[in-house]
């Protein structure tokens, strides 16, 4: 099949047609995510917790998500492989730069950064030079420290419409995807409309044009409490891998998950 780009995605979105999306850390897990046809394999910084056993995605480095990246593309075939820009990897211009070119000399299409308003003139300052951006609103995790802990954004009225703001001028500076993290169905409904570009949701909802999955989690693999919005769709199969990938991505096209048992309210 064709590999997908952006251009694959704004389409989908034009047309309403949901996308799907995983994280993988490795070539037999790209492999499956990618045959299975979910459209974009994120190499994300939550391998910090589920591979390196940290407590947050804090600890984790250009270098470590370079060396995933590796891995990744060798499995890939045809996805869009987007890559975490981690903690502290983009709070200068230089240092942004020379980051975000490791990760695409690496074989990433696409690099994501978490935050709101303040990242508009990074995000220009990528995609001006050929790096498409994913900007990552509403549950930031690599502001854990910040924000008090893992918990839903954006419930109170005036948090909500920052968000919406902050959201179109995120697009408005070059952000080619949104990615929205733990936040009220009803708000990523109303920001999924406001934009033209694609929004990826994960715990924020069935509305979004399409949703993120971290690998471990839809396996049941993590051993802590898991959030609300985590489905073990490997639990719903015979066991096989292959089949809960499959599943996923058919539910996440069909419109038929995240269910409410899973989105928050
Ligand atoms: O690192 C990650 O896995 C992520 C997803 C939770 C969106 O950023
Ligand atoms: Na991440």
């Amino acid at each position: 099949p064709q590999s997908v780009t952006i251009k694959t995605l704004a389409k989908l979105k034009a047309e309403g047609k949901k996308f799907s999306s995983m994280t993988a850390y490795d070539y037999c897990s790209a492999y499956a995510v990618s045959s299975a046809g979910v459209e974009v394999i994120l190499v994300g910084d939550s391998l910090g917790m589920v591979i390196q056993g940290h407590d947050s995605s804090l600890p984790v480095t250009i270098e470590d998500i370079a060396y995933h990246i590796r891995c990744v593309r060798r499995g890939n075939v045809g996805s869009m492989i987007m890559a975490d820009m981690p903690f502290m990897s983009y709070y200068s211009e230089d240092v942004t730069l020379k980051n975000a070119a490791v990760l695409m000399s690496e074989g990433a299409h696409i690099v994501k950064l978490e935050g709101g308003a303040w990242l508009a003139e990074t995000t220009r300052l990528l995609s001006e030079r050929g790096i498409p951006v994913c900007a990552h609103m509403g549950l930031t995790p690599q502001s854990v420290n910040h924000l008090g802990g893992y918990s839903v954004q954006g419930r109170d009225p005036d948090a909500a419409q920052l968000m919406v703001d902050e959201a179109l001028m995120l697009q408005e500076a070059g952000a080619s995807i949104l990615l929205l993290e733990c936040i009220p169905e009803e708000l990523g409904e109303r920001i999924t409309k406001a934009l033209t570009i694609p929004v990826i949701g994960i715990g924020a909802g069935a509305k979004t044009d399409a949703q993120i999955m971290v690998w471990h989690d839809m396996m049941g693999l993590w051993p802590g409490r898991p959030a609300k919005f985590v489905k073990n769709f490997l639990s719903d199969t015979d066991g096989s891998i292959q089949d809960a990938i499959k599943l996923y991505d058919e539910q996440v096209k069909a419109g038929t998950f995240p269910s409410a048992e899973y989105s928050y309210e």
